[in-house]
């Protein structure tokens, strides 16, 4: 049990909080999944990229899935091996290639031909041979949110299986790349086993047709998305997960690597906040809190449900919007929700905040970030304070 009201007693808020234990397990649980083959848990450090959070994983045994060399960075600091981490993205700078070909990781992922064409000739120049997968665009629909939805030839990401294969070749007779993985990603927050094998299947038959022609991968890498429970969602239990893609995988001698998010920081994370005052406009109730949407965005930018909770307090519910003080309509945690009166300071919880949570906070309306606190073993650590004014304009000048 979390004793909220003594972390805001400590902490303040809003403020979020982190169970390191939860994603300990669901770390154990995936890799389990996994035992009966070679595999990778790259965890998709877009989700929370806390240094603390990575650090925690990397001393399982995670490697780390980065989309912009600012997060390759944060795996090296926290400790991941170089060996254990990749950068994805569909646009990647020069200076970007650069760095990660000087670091050596474990490769670089690929989404275009005319990707391919800048890193062989970065890689030509630094007089090195650059490691390399592709992301392919399976065309599988992973019916999720469309935001998050990524497998289809209608989003921007990956390439289809002819360009594939082009690249494969190309880069095979390459002097600077080297063709070691395939990658593929449909979507986020999936809920639905048949899609995710579908793409698998698709894939696993290039690598089948590559091998073919003798291009031989090492790293078949199934992207993440698995998704969690928010609300009432039935979910994927990762040993069917596992047990389909890896049923997909028939003659083929190959490391799975996974990504997932979500899957292991979602459920261990708490955003708390206080109610600052409760109001009616004609009949319609509204509970106004200290946090807002610049530091939780999911509700406002998808309509996200999360569950939210008053601390100590049940019955007498009525419907209400949680809202907060940013000045935008779309300022919501919860709408609609029977909840029980509040008074001014009492503590509400909203649940699942740990991905994409804190990472996609901004300093909308000048508000600091809030803090971070990780919860191991029972003890509270403070793994980032919140900020202050002068961290939010030491960056301006006045030009007169
Ligand atoms: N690998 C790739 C290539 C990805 O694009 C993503 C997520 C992941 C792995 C991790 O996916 P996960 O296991 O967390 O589902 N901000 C949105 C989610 C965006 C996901 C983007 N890509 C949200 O709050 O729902």
């Amino acid at each position: 049990m979390i004793d909220f009201r003594a972390l805001a007693q400590k902490y303040d808020t809003p403020l979020y909080i982190y169970d390191f234990n939860h994603i300990s397990g669901q770390y154990e649980k995936l890799k389990k999944a996994f035992s009966g083959r070679k595999s990778m848990i790259s965890y998709a450090v877009k989700a929370n990229s806390n240094l603390s959070v990575i650090s925690h994983l990397a001393k399982l045994g995670a490697g780390a899935d980065c989309v912009s060399i600012g997060e390759v960075k944060r795996a090296l600091s926290a400790g991941v091996p170089k060996y254990k981490i990749i950068f994805s993205g569909v646009g990647k700078r020069d200076d970007e290639i650069e760095e990660a070909l000087r670091e050596d990781i474990l490769l670089l992922n690929l989404e275009s031909e005319a990707e391919m064409e800048r890193v062989e000739c970065i890689a030509e120049k630094m007089g090195v041979k650059a490691r390399i997968s592709v992301r392919v665009n399976p065309n599988i629909d992973p019916k999720t949110h469309p935001y998050i939805s990524t497998g289809l030839h209608e989003n921007k990401f990956g390439v289809d299986i002819e360009t594939a294969k082009r690249i494969y070749i190309h880069a095979n007779n390459s002097d600077h790349l080297d063709p070691v993985g395939i990658h593929f990603h449909i979507g986020s927050q999936l809920t639905k086993l048949e899609p995710i094998k579908e793409a698998s299947a698709i894939v696993a038959d290039l690598v089948r047709s590559l091998l073919a022609i003798k291009i031989e991968l090492k790293f078949f890498d199934v992207g993440g998305g698995l998704g969690i429970v928010y609300d009432d969602e039935t979910t994927i239990e990762p040993y069917d997960y596992a047990q389909a893609i890896l049923g997909t995988l028939h003659g083929l001698d190959i490391t799975v690597v996974c990504e997932p998010g979500r899957f292991i920081v979602g459920n261990a994370g708490f955003f708390l906040t206080r109610v600052l005052y409760e109001k009616m406009n004609d009949g319609k109730r509204f509970i106004i809190v200290d946090g807002a949407m610049n530091d939780l965005l999911r509700p406002s930018l998808y309509n996200a449900y999360h569950r939210v909770e008053v601390v100590g307090k049940e019955g007498n519910e009525t419907e209400a919007d949680v809202v907060g003080p940013v000045c935008e309509s779309g300022d919501f945690f919860a709408k609609n929700r029977p909840l029980p009166p509040t008074d001014h300071d009492d503590l509400i919880v909203v649940h699942s905040a740990g991905a994409y949570g804190f990472v996609m906070a901004s300093n909308y309306n000048t508000r600091p970030r809030p803090a971070e606190v990780a919860i191991v073993d029972g003890k509270a650590r403070c793994i980032r304070q919140r900020e202050t004014f002068e961290d939010l304009v030491r960056l301006e000048t006045m030009c007169l």
